[in-house]
């Protein structure tokens, strides 16, 4: 971890700013009974088989945990389909009229989708992928944007039991075909475009591209967003268009598949530390227990609340905390296609007022950036809804913290800063709103049942007070099963580093009072914006251009983005550096991976700076990323090429 975020932390420490529950919200909450934490402690299967009772099942579970480091089987025996929890269930029962999808396009178009309809959707939309030839164990894409169609489609393929992919919008084509190919999906689901900041985003266009390469894929469902359908180029035989094909089905009911508990229910990609992205696994019975669990006790989810959780179903935050856990739990969910400064920068807090909004879960970076605009926006609207604050995604500093409980919540809301992964697929470490005295910029403690710790190089644990590794020492309901078609770098990544402990990539420290502070990745996963990016992959990336000899990606401190990326470039002989030079590298990692990827800053040099052994000094590009003249050295092959860069750094940055 840097020496800056180190010292920061350390400051806080002594600052001992602390907010206890109010006795109103104490008093009301879900979960309020402190003793949780010991009972769930000594008995965690015991404490997740009572929470498996607030699902259906189909076939009750003979045994809730087989546990053969490190592959877990939870609910074994149980079958169960997760959209009859998320919508049959609701639909058939005093929830029918209920909001479930409260969505605003972009432009200002808006539907709601009661779990009644809801119900219809994903019915005839199961019904057009079976009539299509999906079945039970196939692999369906997804790449839309935030509309409707998204959701209905990932509880169409959960009801006939075909795992889904959902490929966030903003990868490019490339991207989408690793993925495709990957897990080798039969078909995809796209749409001719989306609204971004008051534009049209084409995602049609990516995916024609994509499928040059993907044999596997051979239908195309499209949904109609953007465009006018003569004007979008379907390829006969091949693509369909979504609204005809769910019409086909008229109002046809497709019966829930009864699926074993640790069926396949989707797959994520994510980055690691390689150039390719890992497949995470998850699967059906102990994911949603444990999503529904962890919304309903964390959000203190009550069957009024109207729930708005911002991020892009693209992203796992999306997976479990837009999707499935808040509909299994029944809640009205709002959900957004664009951006938070369209019209203007108060869009958001017109979200709020409009719909009532009761729980806001965001981004530390969205705060930033809110911070940035200014009070004034959020104070044109009333936001007296709101009760309870989430964030997540990345370290959040206590500043913004203090701005989003006090500007946002009113200096009343509770601030629950929830930290988990793709991997672990639900929230494992979090305050409890009516239990937890809350220090901003920490997470606080492991959720009931969740046994962290803080751990050396050597896996000891770390006493009170001190930092190292994140690990978890026990399994979860939720967590990935493996990596889709490598077992073996699933076991790799995340169990031989601390045997029989999974070893979550993050720094972070306790507190003399036992405070987890995340303290960022240790590992060369990046964190930009919330979004996950490999370094590696974007070195690929930057190497795949003719230009390029070689290439070094480190992140630097962002004010907003909490990382962003500097890449350090060496061209081959004939290429100029200089602006031009940048532009063209920039649009050439866009093209690659996405835009999400682009390197915020590149820097050209002669020769990276290598140790002896040839290793390249990342902390020494960081140190000169952030503008700090400092690292060891003694130990480059060549000092010169330090200098070089430097002083490159320092006429750039004027
Ligand atoms: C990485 C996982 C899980 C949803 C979004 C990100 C960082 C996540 C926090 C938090 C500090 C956090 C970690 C983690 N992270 N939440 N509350 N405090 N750091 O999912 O893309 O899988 O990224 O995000 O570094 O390893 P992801």
């Amino acid at each position: 971890m840097s020496t800056e975020l180190q010292g920061t932390i350390d400051a806080l420490l002594q600052e001992d700013r602390r907010y206890e529950p109010s006795a109103e919200f104490h008093a009301q909450a879900n979960v309020k009974d402190p003793a949780v934490y010991e009972r769930a402690g000594r008995d965690p299967e015991g404490f997740w088989a009572e929470q498996a009772r607030n699902i259906d099942w189909i076939t009750p579970y003979h045994t809730v945990l087989e546990w053969d480091v490190p592959w877990a089987k939870w609910f074994v025996g149980g079958q169960l389909n997760a959209t009859a929890n998320c919508v049959d269930r609701h639909a058939h029962g005093s929830r029918r009229d209920k909001p479930a999808i409260v969505w605003e396009g972009e432009p200002g178009d808006t539907k709601v989708l009661t779990y009644a309809d809801l119900y219809r959707e994903v019915n005839r939309a199961a019904s057009a992928l079976k009539r299509l030839g999906v079945q039970q164990g196939d692999r369906v894409a997804l790449y839309l944007g935030m509309v409707p169609e998204l959701a209905i489609a990932m509880l169409a393929c959960a009801r006939i039991g075909a795992p889904h992919t959902v490929i966030f919008g903003g990868f490019s084509a490339e991207s989408i075909a690793d993925r495709v190919n990957d897990c080798e999906a039969k078909l995809v689901v796209t749409a001719d475009g989306t609204y971004r900041r008051g534009s049209k985003f084409g995602l049609k266009l990516h995916v024609d591209r994509a499928l040059e390469s993907c044999p596997s894929v051979d239908k195309v469902l499209v949904v109609n967003r953007t465009h006018d359908p003569a004007e979008v180029n379907m390829v006969p035989g091949r693509d369909l268009w979504w609204h005809a094909e769910v019409d086909r089905s008229g109002s046809e009911i497709v019966p829930p598949e009864p699926l074993d508990s640790e069926h396949p229910l989707y797959i994520l990609y994510t980055s690691g530390t390689t150039g390719k992205p890992k497949g995470m696994l998850h699967t059906t019975g102990g994911y949603l227990v444990g999503t529904a669990t962890t919304h309903q006790a964390v959000f203190d989810l009550k069957d009024d609340d109207v729930y708005w959780c911002t991020a892009d179903i693209g992203w796992v935050t999306g997976h479990s905390y837009v999707v499935y856990g808040p509909l299994a739990n029944g809640a009205t969910c709002v959900m957004y296609e664009g951006t938070p400064d369209y019209p203007d920068k108060d869009r958001f807090w017109a979200l709020v007022e409009r719909h009532n909004i009761s729980i806001l879960y965001t981004a530390p970076t969205a705060i930033r950036t809110f911070m940035k605009w200014g009070a004034q926006y959020p104070a044109k609207h009333d936001l007296s809804t709101l009760r309870i604050l989430g964030t997540v995604g990345e370290p959040i500093n206590p500043e913004a913290w203090v701005w989003y409980r006090e500007v946002i919540g009113r200096d009343i809301c509770p601030v629950v800063d929830t930290w988990w992964m793709t991997e672990t697929g639900m929230i494992l470490i979090t305050p409890l709103p009516g239990l937890t005295t809350l220090k901003p910029g920490s997470a606080s403690f492991p959720f009931p049942s969740i046994e962290a710790d803080v751990v050396d190089d050597q896996g000891t644990s770390v006493p009170l007070g001190g930092g190292g590794y994140l690990v978890i020492k026990r399994p979860w309901p939720a967590m990935a099963r493996t990596i889709w078609g490598d077992p073996e770098r699933y076991r790799q990544t995340y169990w031989d580093r601390f045997p029989g402990s999974y070893f979550a990539g993050d720094g972070a420290k306790r507190d003399a009072e036992g405070y987890f502070w995340l303290l960022g990745r240790v590992d060369d996963v990046l964190n930009v914006s919330g979004h996950r990016i490999g370094t590696m992959e974007v070195e690929s990336a930057l190497v795949s251009h003719p230009s390029v000899a070689e290439a070094a990606v480190v992140g630097i401190n962002h004010e907003i983005k909490g990382q962003a990326l500097a890449a350090f470039v060496t061209l081959r002989g004939s290429s100029e550096p200089g602006d031009e030079q940048v532009d063209i590298l920039r649009n050439h990692v866009a093209e690659k991976i996405g835009p999400i990827a682009k390197p915020d800053k590149v820097f050209f040099t002669a020769e990276l700076p290598k140790t002896r052994s040839a290793k390249i000094m990342r902390r020494l590009l960081r140190d000169i990323g952030e503008g700090r003249v400092g690292g060891d050295t003694t130990t480059l092959a060549d000092p010169s090429v330090l200098a070089s860069i430097k002083e490159q750094y320092e006429e750039q940055e004027g």
